[in-house]
Formats: structure tokens, sequence, C-alpha cells
């Protein structure tokens, strides 16, 4: 058992958090935001991550779990994880503000090790061990919104990088989890994180591009992506087409490896063109909705059904379906959003968000998927179908029935499938 310190309560810090102290180690978890802390120390936990509020109620009730505002409650433990936002600077760049107030705030013991699980740019650890003094290792996340527990106890892998020993104690930590540990340098443990990130966002944005491709020669992107999947070295995940990819990780994560690349003097070309891909598939979708509305926008009114960049969060942050909605706005659209994630009925941006799907689609001409959530599945389209104006869905992440949907007379416009199936 170890003494733990996380700085930060977002979804990577408490999930490191509670599930550290589930793995029976004591854990003091500082965040700068009170209200959080009071929340969180009351068992309260306002992500919607499963299995993650048992975890830290099961961690405060056994005391090996406390929440504080105080950053010196950190001090002199064995173990400071290093867990908050790196959002990326104007110039794509991370913005290391809070990784150094962490440090500033910081007042190790004689075994403190620094662990930065924080996304930052290559180079960064080497640095903070070098001002420090004290021992730094890299720990890279890969905890995916919505899964962040199950990720956390069952990784693909764990990436320390840094100098043993402390290498060896923070792999020590993660024992009982029995996942292949990947122990390097600071360097190779910073990039290896953004590596595959941008790996992710460039299988994406290339399936994508695929979809398209299947638009204008009437070949089915799921039999073209059955295909793909089939040989191991591709295999089946992140090949669904859909309005973009965003939240919190892959659009940073991607423009701070570029700006990573430009002050190497590397070019990261592909990269830089999946980005540029990521863009024109917002516009894309667009010009679907555009086609499938009868050729204009201009007071058109759009139902959209999502709002968050992915189901099974309530993120909206770099969302794909709201950059989808700008650019709807900004040609004169009328937008109704509804999204199970997203409660409330405000605005969110241009979207006039509804609790009730049928207030989305009513008088829509057209009804846009932008999220693909579950539940739409079983939505009643009948209804839908007699309070919208239209007659068409663009389904932008393929979770609708078309043969359904026409039962409900519902035409289906899907990405990656010829027009009017
Ligand atoms: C990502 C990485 O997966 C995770 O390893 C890292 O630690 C944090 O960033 P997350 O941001 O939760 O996790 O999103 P992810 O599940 O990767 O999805 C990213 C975007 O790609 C979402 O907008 C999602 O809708 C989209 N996506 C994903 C697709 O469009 N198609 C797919 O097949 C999969």
């Amino acid at each position: 058992m170890a003494a733990v310190g996380v700085a930060g309560a977002g979804y990577v810090g408490l999930t490191t958090a509670a599930c550290l102290a589930g793995l029976g180690h004591d854990v003091t978890c500082a965040e700068v935001d009170q209200s959080k802390v009071d929340q969180l120390s009351r068992g309260e936990v306002a992500l919607g991550e499963p299995d993650l509020a048992p975890l830290v109620r099961d961690g405060l009730a056994a005391g090996r779990l406390r929440f504080t505002p105080d950053p010196g409650a950190l001090d002199g433990r064995e173990f400071v994880f290093a867990c908050v936002p790196t959002p990326a600077g104007p110039d794509g760049a991370a913005d290391l503000g809070a990784v150094e107030a962490v440090l500033a705030a910081l007042h190790p013991g004689p075994h403190t090790v620094l662990v930065v699980k924080s996304t930052v740019p290559v180079g960064t650890c080497a640095r903070i061990a070098e001002t420090a003094g004290i021992p730094v290792v890299s720990n890279p996340e890969f905890l995916r919104e919505g899964h962040a527990v199950h990720d956390f106890r069952h990784p693909d892998r764990i990436l320390l990088g840094g100098e043993e020993p402390a290498v060896a104690r923070v792999a020590a930590l993660y024992a009982d989890l029995g996942a292949p540990v990947v122990r390097t340098d600071h360097a190779s443990a910073e990039l290896g994180k953004y590596a595959s990130n941008a790996f992710l966002a460039l299988k994406l944005s290339y399936v994508n591009l695929l979809a398209r491709l299947c638009e204008r020669t009437g070949a089915d992107i799921d039999a073209v992506t059955r295909t793909m999947s089939l040989d191991e070295r591709i295999g089946p995940h992140f090949l669904h087409p859909g309005p973009g990819w965003g939240g919190s990780c892959l659009p940073k994560d991607t423009s701070a490896l570029v700006a990573t690349g430009a002050a190497a003097g590397v070019d990261l070309t592909i990269l830089r063109s999946a980005i540029e891909a990521n863009d024109r598939q917002h516009d894309h979708v667009v010009a679907r909705i555009r086609q499938a509305a009868g050729g204009r926008l201009d007071g058109v009114r759009i139902g959209l059904f999502g709002l968050t960049f992915k189901a099974g969060t309530h993120d909206l942050r770099d969302s794909p379906a709201l950059a989808v909605a700008a650019r709807l706005a900004a040609a004169g659209a009328v937008l109704t959003g509804y999204d199970p994630g997203v409660t409330g009925g405000d605005q969110a941006g241009p979207v006039q968000r509804v609790d009730d799907p049928v207030l989305a689609a009513k008088g829509a001409r057209v009804l846009v998927v932008l999220t693909e959530w579950p539940e739409f599945g079983g939505l009643d389209w009948s209804q839908l179908a007699a309070v919208a104006e239209g007659d068409v869905v663009v389904d932008t992440r393929g979770v609708l029935d078309p043969a359904a949907l026409r039962g409900s007379g519902l035409r289906c416009l899907r990405l990656g499938h010829p027009a009017g199936e």
C-alpha cells in the first residue's frame, strides 16, 4: 500500500484516484474547485463514468480516499500524479500552465516521485525532472470517456517513461492489474501517447474519406470496412464513419503533435491532412443535409439527434455535432437538438436544446443523427415522422435501420451509402 497524491479530479484524475484506492493504496486527491471537492467528499460523482461513483464511495468509506482543495495535502506523498488539463494553445501547442501549477505547489518528500499522467509534449518530463530535482515518471493515460474505469482496470498496456528505480516503483502500483508494462525513457513515453491518439485520428479520417468515395462510386462502406476489419493488422475498431472525430483529447493531441513536429523540423503532413479531412468532414455532412433539405438551408428547420462528441458521455467539448450545427446555423438553418446525455432546455451554441425527441422533430424538414446513442434506434420514428415536416433522416453514425425507417415513412441517408437507399 502506497501513499498517493492525485492533482486534479477530472475524468482522468478522479478515475486514477478512485481506482488506485480500489487497488488498496491510500489516496489524497487535490482539486482546485471547492464545490467539486464538497460534492466528491459526499460521494456525489457528477461525471457519468460507469462504475466510478461506487468506487469513490467505497474509497471514502474505507478511509483510503479523500478530497481536498489544498495542494499542500499532497506534500511528502510517495507518488504525486499530475492529472490536470493540457489544452491546445492558440498555436496548437499544449498549454502546460496547470502542470506547472502542480509543480509549484509541490513539496516533495525524500522518496516522492512525480507521475505525469497529463498528456505533455516530448521533453516536458525530462525538463521537469531537471528543474525540480526529483524523479519524474511519464505515465500517459489511455482512458476513453465513458469507459474510464474499465480502461484503467483492463489497460492494453501501462506506459512508463523515466529512470529506475522510479519507473519500477510506479510499475508496482499497477502490479495487481497484470497488464503489459512498457518501460522506456521520458521522451518515448510522451511521444508514444501522442502517436497512439494521432493514429486513431488518422484511421478515422481515412474511413470518413473512404465513406465519401463510397457515396460517389456506389460502394457500401460497411462492406469495405468489414473487409478491412478482418485483416488482423487493421482490426475492427475505429472503422465507423461519422461527422468527424472530436472530444477533449484527439483534436488537442493531434494539433500538439503537429506543433511538436514543426518545432523539430519534421512536417507531419499526413497528420495535418487528417486534421484538414476532419474539418472537411463537417462540411460534407452539411452538404448532405442541404441536399436532403432540397438544396437550401436558409430558414429551414433541422432537428438534431445527438450533440455530445460521442455516445455515453455528457461531453460537448470539441463535439463534431456542434461543429456541424455551427455550419448549419451559419447557413441560416433553425436548429432544435435532443441529446440523452445533455439535459436542460437551454441553448447549446446555435441549438435550442430540448429534452423530448418529439420536440426536436417537430416541424423539421430534415432530421439528423450526429451522435451514436443506441437509444436512437429505439425511438418511435413513426411518431417523429408524424410531427416532422419532411420525410428524410440523415444518419451520420449508421445507428438506425433504413428498413425500419421506411416502415415509418422516412427515407434514411447514411454516410458511405448511395443517397436515398
Ligand atoms: C480518446 C482515446 O481513445 C483515449 O485512448 C485517450 O486516452 C483519450 O482520447 P476519447 O476522447 O474518449 O478517447 O474518444 P474516443 O472514444 O477515442 O472517440 C474519439 C472520437 O472519434 C469521437 O468523436 C468518436 O465519436 C469518434 N469515433 C470513434 C468515430 O467517429 N468512429 C469510430 O469508429 C470511433
